[in-house]
């Protein structure tokens, strides 16, 4: 019998953590949220983060640009809220339209106000173990494992996808010598030789390559961990649309210790992490970074479901 891993109670216990530290220390972070283009998806994204912020006692200031506004002023605009007292975090909405240096942008973002994590500086503090912001997907897995109380130390732990923004910091985050790491870690990618044989010999398996579907039941061994990053629009035969994940849910479920659903799982986490990256960064701004893990470690332990 699997358990499936809801993302909704970890959302609402890192908000939580989220709340007391806003309270506890009497600050009012403020994100900056850019959007270029107008993007359907983008934009029902971006509009639920800026609903969250009160939510929080946070606030978060949309900026929307036009698809042709052009480099130069993103950057403009980018180089402004990096020397803006008054704002703390900035998170800019991805994919951006063509014409836009995507890696100039995120190098172009201040560290200290870098929500995503996506400044070299950043990925580099993860390598090193010395994390100040952790990208809003990998965490997502990380507070997953940690709130369900899955320790992957020592396991066998395969990743499908190695993107900059998932599998990468993903793998690295879950090398590091401490509580919920600790993990034997193979990436996976396209180029990868007998992908089958190597996840059914994962104790965890963590699949994010934007493939609907992807893993079944023959791929994954009995009472193996399943994560499921992936989030894929398909259709309908009745023409509508619907969201599945890389897993084939209903098979692998199955055969697995756990499971987490899509949607419902590790999509519904994210901005909770989003926001408290923030509180992180208007901390920071105060001089003071190492209260968050604590409230989270008080948090979980307290609403915690061990496996
Ligand atoms: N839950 C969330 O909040 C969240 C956030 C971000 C992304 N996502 C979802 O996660 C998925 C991955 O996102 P991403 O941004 O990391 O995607 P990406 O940049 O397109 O990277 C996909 C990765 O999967 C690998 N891959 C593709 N096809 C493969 C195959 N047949 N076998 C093995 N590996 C394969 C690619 O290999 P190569 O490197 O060799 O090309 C690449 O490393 C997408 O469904 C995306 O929508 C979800």
């Amino acid at each position: 019998m699997y358990t499936e891993l809801s993302g909704k109670a970890i959302a609402l216990a890192i908000n939580k953590a989220s709340r007391s530290i806003i309270a506890d220390h009497g600050i009012k972070p403020k994100m900056l949220l850019i959007q270029v283009g107008e993007d359907p998806a983008s934009s029902y994204y971006v509009q639920s983060i800026v609903n969250t912020a009160p939510k929080l006692g946070c606030e978060a200031e949309l900026l929307t640009l036009e698809s042709d506004c052009g480099q130069t002023k993103l950057l403009e605009i980018v180089l402004q809220a990096n020397s803006d007292p008054t704002i703390h975090g900035i998170m800019i909405q991805k994919p951006l339209p063509k014409g836009i240096d995507d890696s100039l942008i995120n190098l172009s973002v201040n560290p200290d106000k870098d929500l995503d994590a996506l400044h070299p500086i950043n990925l580099g503090k993860i390598l090193m173990e010395n994390e100040v912001f952790l990208p809003c997907t990998p965490a997502a897995v990380y507070y997953t494992l940690k709130y369900y109380g899955i320790d992957p130390k020592g396991k066998k732990t395969v990743i499908l996808g190695r993107s900059n923004v998932v599998g990468k910091p993903l793998a690295n985050i879950l090398l590091w010598k401490r509580a919920f790491a600790n993990a034997t870690v193979t990436v996976c990618h396209s180029q990868t030789a007998n992908l089958a044989e190597i996840c059914q010999n994962a104790d965890i398996l963590i699949a994010a390559i934007g493939k609907p579907n992807f893993v079944t039941a023959d791929m994954v061994a009995t009472g193996s961990v399943l994560i499921d990053v992936g989030i894929n629009e398909i259709s309908k035969p009745d023409g509508g649309s619907t969201y599945v994940g890389d897993i084939l849910f209903d098979a692998c479920k199955e055969k697995a210790a756990a499971i987490t659903p899509v949607p419902g799982g590790i999509g519904r986490i994210t901005t909770s992490v989003l926001y408290l990256n923030l509180v992180k960064a208007c901390l920071m701004a105060a001089g003071q970074n190492k209260v968050v893990d604590e409230y989270i470690d008080v948090i979980f332990n307290e609403n915690q479901k061990k496996l």
